[in-house]
């Protein structure tokens, strides 16, 4: 999964050439898992149709305040489109547009939107290597990244009147890494290590059966892909989920029981800045584990259990630099066990959710819970997603870490 997924890519489209690989361009921004929605300036549609783009993008393509062939023709709302998008690409840019764009002209729908829009706005320049360099392109250049609209600078090749030199828009793969890179520089969690572990864990009893619980592991990926998406990179530790992440920036370790589970946690946790232990550990096994089958027999059976080691203790007698957070599943004395076991395993938040909550635990794709820190801040929080409770406890996770 990339950065951009489930993002709103708004890309704007000016008459070049070069406006012919817009077509692979919405291709790649899609394969990143983004939104696509395009707009263009009325002559682009001479070099790429707004059918081909609209098809790719599955979205429609507009090039006028209204649509003239349509009786019924509805105003395309420019300020909409500019506030739907979360990055505005405007690739190829000629240096018409480019103009228009750093004097405030705004004679089409694609300038207009360029005024609504709040997001970045990114400009890939396309154009003959005499108008790149000439000082009235330039200047354009040097006004809009003064808006602050970042450039992706054209390259070097053979150009479409023959001549060689600058002025090559940029690939569309490269204009996407670009864009990805830009992104992961500037988010919050960019270079921190992070270390998670989510689902449950299941404890052998002989070769086919298991001591395990309905953990379902959503809220330690949901974290995970909070924490990727604000650019953190993650070892993620699970136990036996049906949970599925792809994402650039997260590396699964899938584990069985609670000793694999440790192991795995000590192997990483020296080198990184943040551990969140999320998931549902076993806090027993079996004693001994049958190598063969064990055979039904008499009225009962008694198992003899033992402790496993509790992670998120050892790593709290270990830890340096690292800050801990811990989870508390409780069904009673709630915020009295949440702060017993914050102090007991020298953790620096501990994230409560209660039972007696509805919406709230195990299964659920809700959560609600209360972060306590180790100053006895304690913020509780509303029945939220997951999703969104991740959000919550990364962004407490990223003031302490700033503080
Ligand atoms: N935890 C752990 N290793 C264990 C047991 C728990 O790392 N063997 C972690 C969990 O991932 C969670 C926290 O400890 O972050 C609290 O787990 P919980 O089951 O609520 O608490 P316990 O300490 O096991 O206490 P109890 O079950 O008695 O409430």
């Amino acid at each position: 999964m990339s950065i951009l997924s489930g993002k709103n890519i708004l890309l704007g489209i000016s008459a070049g050439i070069a406006a012919y690989k817009t077509a692979t361009l919405v291709r790649v921004f899609i394969k990143a898992g983004a939104n696509v929605k395009v707009v263009m300036t009325p002559a682009s549609k001479d070099f790429v149709t707004p059918l081909t783009l609209s098809t790719l993008s599955k979205n429609p393509v507009h090039s006028s305040f209204y649509n003239e062939d349509d009786e019924n023709a509805e105003w395309n709302n420019h300020v909409e489109l500019g506030l739907w998008a979360d990055y505005f690409l405007v690739a190829p840019a000629t240096a018409n547009t480019l103009s228009k764009m750093a004097n405030g002209t705004c004679d089409n729908l694609l300038l207009a939107t360029y005024l609504s829009a709040k997001c970045p706005v990114y400009f890939a320049p396309a154009m003959d290597l005499d108008m790149y360099i000439h000082p009235s392109t330039t200047s354009t250049f040097s006004k809009l990244e003064s808006f602050g609209n970042i450039m992706i600078p054209a390259t070097s090749g053979e150009l479409a009147s023959g001549l060689v030199g600058q002025g090559r828009l940029a690939e569309p793969e490269d204009i996407v890494a670009f864009i990805e890179a830009d992104i992961l520089k500037s988010l919050p969690l960019k270079g921190k290590q992070v270390l998670i572990t989510a689902g449950p864990t299941y404890e052998a009893l002989d070769p086919v059966r298991f001591i395990g619980n309905h953990s379902s592991g959503k809220m330690g990926f949901e974290i995970a892909k909070a924490a990727a998406n604000l650019g953190a990179e993650i070892i993620l530790i699970t136990g036996p989920t049906h949970q599925k992440v792809k994402h650039s920036l997260i590396q699964v370790i899938p584990v069985f029981s609670a000793q694999d589970m440790y192991d795995a946690a000590h192997q990483f946790f020296n080198t990184v800045d943040v551990a969140i232990l999320s998931a549902a550990v076993a806090d027993y096994r079996p004693k001994e584990i049958s190598t063969s089958k064990i055979k039904k027999k008499g009225e009962t059976l008694t198992l003899e259990l033992e402790k496993t080691k509790d992670i998120l203790a050892s790593l709290g007698a270990i830890k340096t630099k690292q800050l801990l957070v811990g989870f508390a599943l409780e069904t009673d004395n709630e915020l009295e066990y949440a702060k017993g076991k914050l102090k007991k395993k020298n953790l620096d938040l501990i994230v409560l959710n209660s039972l007696r909550d509805k919406g709230a635990g195990f299964k659920t794709d809700t959560n609600k819970v209360t972060i306590i820190d180790n100053k006895n801040n304690i913020n509780a929080y509303q029945l939220k997603s997951k999703a969104e409770v991740a959000i919550d406890i990364l962004s407490v996770i990223t003031q302490k870490l700033n503080a």
